[in-house]
Order: structure tokens, then C-alpha cells, then sequence
């Protein structure tokens, strides 16, 4: 992606002992990058979610990873530091399957050799997701275009959840690599972004990185969607996700489920795109994802830019007041309309998703 003309990458190595991010805690008042130096850095990044998204945060626990087997490339270390970095987020399979492809690749290798390998295989790790995203984004194109040539003149209406743009990954976005794709080819399109509660990833991330791409879309209430769809204003629902079991449910930032319901309820196509790491072959159902429970701070604080300039939190609820904050919720495989991967678009089923990967 692009901020002000400069290609960036969600990550990126600054020579061989540490690696940058995008703060995306200060998205989209400020454009703030941050040079991590540590695992236990790249940890606070994960936990405070100054990076975030599934597949990113896969990638940037790799380099974290990485920066621990620098200072000790012992079995130890490397399984001490992995299980802390996992235990940073629950949900997302992603970072769990980048941290133990980091484990598989230098366990049995000499202790002298980790550090380079480990920092080779953290840089592999963005590449494919890079190279996966962008397959989604080919193989999400050409389900726009269907829709697109079935309405000729008139702009395709998709509406996304949170944010699962290039943000969320190391670049493109899954949800939203379709959208950028067809939007490059001339396809007429909006966008309606969820605000997505309480973080606001989709207000302050997904409609950042759309106005950033000129495609046009507006934001809405999360509880807007129904009302849209009702009204035939929205022709198709793409979300990403951060865990699909091999049965093709999937768990997604909390409220996909309702806009599935919703989607279902009126005939409106709901897909989800992922790239295959974020697949977890080892669970059959959706009700084993374990889901991330966060502070109550995010429900009852909200941030923003004053007219003067200047990002405060203010709160929102009566001092007091207690909060329950559920990050993610999951959507049966039996309200998705399709999965899709970087190998193609395949139903939300075991033998749909077997089909796509048979070796994995
Ligand atoms: O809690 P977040 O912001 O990390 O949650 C992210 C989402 O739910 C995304 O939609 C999901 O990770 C897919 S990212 C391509």
C-alpha cells in the first residue's frame, strides 16, 4: 500500500536485529511507525494491538520470534518465548500457525545457524502472505465482476466488518483485496463499513485505508447492515476472519454473526476470505475457538480527535458501570456463501475446503 506516495508494508526487517510497524493505535490522526527490538516488544505490539489483524500479527510474532533466537537460540528459549508470544491473542490461528512454523524450521537445526534462519523464515512468512492476500484479492475479483455484470452502470454495494484491509495483513487485506482489485479494474463499487464496536477498526482503519485507495464507501452504525440489506442497497457481504475450522465455521471480529443472520435473512451473499493459514485443520466446529475476552476499558472509553487537534479517551458510561467485551463471535459454516482462498473460492464445507488444500 501507499501512505502519501511511499509504498509500505504492515511490517518490514530494519537490518537484521529488529523490525518496524505501523501503529495503528493512532490510525487515522496520526501515521506513527514504531521499531520493535525485542520479542517482548513485538508481544506488547500484539497485546496492545498497535498491530493487529490475523495474518499480520501472525508475521510480526515470527519476527519476534526471530529477535529472541538472536539473544539465545537455545530449544528453551525458543519454546519459552514462543508460548508467551501465543498467549498475546488467543483467537487468531495465525499467530500460533507462524510461531510454530518458526519452531519446525530451527529445532533441529545447529544452534549457530537459528539466528539467520530464524530471521529468513520470518521475512518468508510476509512474503507468502503477501503473495496470498493478492491471489484472494484475483480470485474475490472476479465474484465483483459477476455481481457488477448483472447491474451494468450501477455500483456494487459490499459491505465488510472491522478491518481486513492491508492493515490486517502484510499487504492487500483479504476482505478488501477483492475491493481494491475491482475498484483498479474500473469496477463501479461502495463500500459500507461497518464502524465495528468498540475499537472502531472499520471507522478508523478500513475507511482510512479506502479514502486512502479513492474507493468510494461511507461508515455505519453496526447495527445499520439489516436495515441496508432490507432495502436492497447491499448486493454482497465480504468479511476476513481469523480462525475457520475444517467443518467452515468461522470466527470473525464480534458482530459478523449477526450481519450472516442478517445476509441470510435477505438473500444477500455473505463470503469470507482468508488466506489458508489462518485455516485450523485441528478443530471439526466452530463452539472449540477459544475467544478472546478484552478489557472492559474498550467498551466504556472511546478516542478521538478534538476540533482543535488534539486525540483524547473520553468516557462513555456512567462511572461504575460495568462492561463485558467478547472480541470475536463465530458464524456458522451454514450462513456462508463461500470461502475465499488463495487456491480459489470454495463452500464453507470439509469437503469444500479439502478440496482446496487435500495435503494440508
Ligand atoms: O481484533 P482485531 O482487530 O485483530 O480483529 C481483526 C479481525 O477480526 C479481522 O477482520 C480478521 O483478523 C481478519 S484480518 C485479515
Amino acid at each position: 500500500m501507499k501512505i502519501n506516495g511511499e509504498h509500505y508494508r504492515s511490517v518490514w526487517p530494519i537490518g537484521e536485529d529488529a523490525f518496524g510497524i505501523i501503529d495503528q493505535t493512532r490510525l487515522p490522526h496520526e501515521f506513527v511507525t514504531l521499531t520493535l527490538r525485542s520479542a517482548d516488544d513485538a508481544a506488547h505490539a500484539i497485546k496492545s494491538m498497535q498491530t493487529r489483524g490475523a495474518p499480520l500479527i501472525g508475521a510480526v510474532g515470527a519476527y519476534g520470534l526471530a529477535l529472541a533466537v538472536r539473544e539465545d537460540a537455545s530449544d528453551d528459549n525458543i519454546q519459552a518465548v514462543l508460548e508467551m508470544l501465543e498467549e498475546t491473542r488467543p483467537t487468531a490461528i495465525n499467530l500460533k500457525w507462524a510461531l510454530w512454523r518458526m519452531r519446525g524450521t530451527l529445532m533441529n537445526q545447529p544452534h549457530g545457524k537459528r539466528a539467520a534462519l530464524a530471521w529468513a523464515e520470518a521475512a518468508k512468512i510476509a512474503d507468502e502472505d503477501v503473495a496470498m492476500s493478492e491471489a484472494i484479492g484475483w480470485n474475490g475479483l472476479k465474484i465483483i465482476e459477476q455481481v457488477a455484470a448483472r447491474k451494468p452502470g450501477q455500483p456494487v454495494n459490499i459491505l465488510t466488518h472491522c478491518n481486513a484491509g492491508w492493515l490486517a495483513t502484510v499487504d492487500y487485506g483479504t476482505a478488501l483485496a477483492p475491493i481494491y482489485m475491482a475498484h483498479d479494474a474500473g469496477v463501479k463499487l461502495h463500500v459500507w463499513v461497518d464502524e465495528t464496536r468498540p475499537r472502531n477498526q472499520g471507522a478508523s482503519l478500513t475507511a482510512f485505508e479506502l479514502g486512502s485507495h479513492g474507493v468510494p464507501h461511507a461508515i455505519i452504525a453496526d447495527n445499520a447492515g439489516g436495515h441496508y440489506m432490507q432495502k436492497g442497497q447491499v448486493d454482497l457481504v465480504i468479511v476476513g476472519t481469523d480462525r475457520v475450522t475444517a467443518n467452515g465455521d468461522v470466527a470473525n471480529k464480534i458482530g459478523t454473526y449477526l450481519k450472516a443472520l442478517a445476509a441470510q435473512d435477505n438473500g444477500v451473499p455473505f463470503y469470507v476470505a482468508l488466506p489458508s493459514s489462518t485455516i485450523d485443520w485441528t478443530l471439526d466446529s466452530g463452539a472449540d475457538i477459544p475467544i478472546e475476552e478484552r478489557g472492559a476499558d474498550e467498551m466504556l472509553k472511546i478516542a478521538g480527535r478534538t476540533t482543535d487537534g488534539k486525540v483524547v479517551t473520553v468516557e462513555i458510561a456512567a462511572p461504575g458501570s460495568p462492561a463485558a467485551n467478547p472480541a470475536f463471535d463465530v458464524t456458522p459454516a451454514r450462513l456462508v456463501t463461500g470461502l475465499i482462498t488463495e487456491r480459489g473460492v470454495c463452500p464453507a464445507t470439509p469437503e469444500g475446503l479439502r478440496n482446496l488444500f487435500p495435503k494440508s
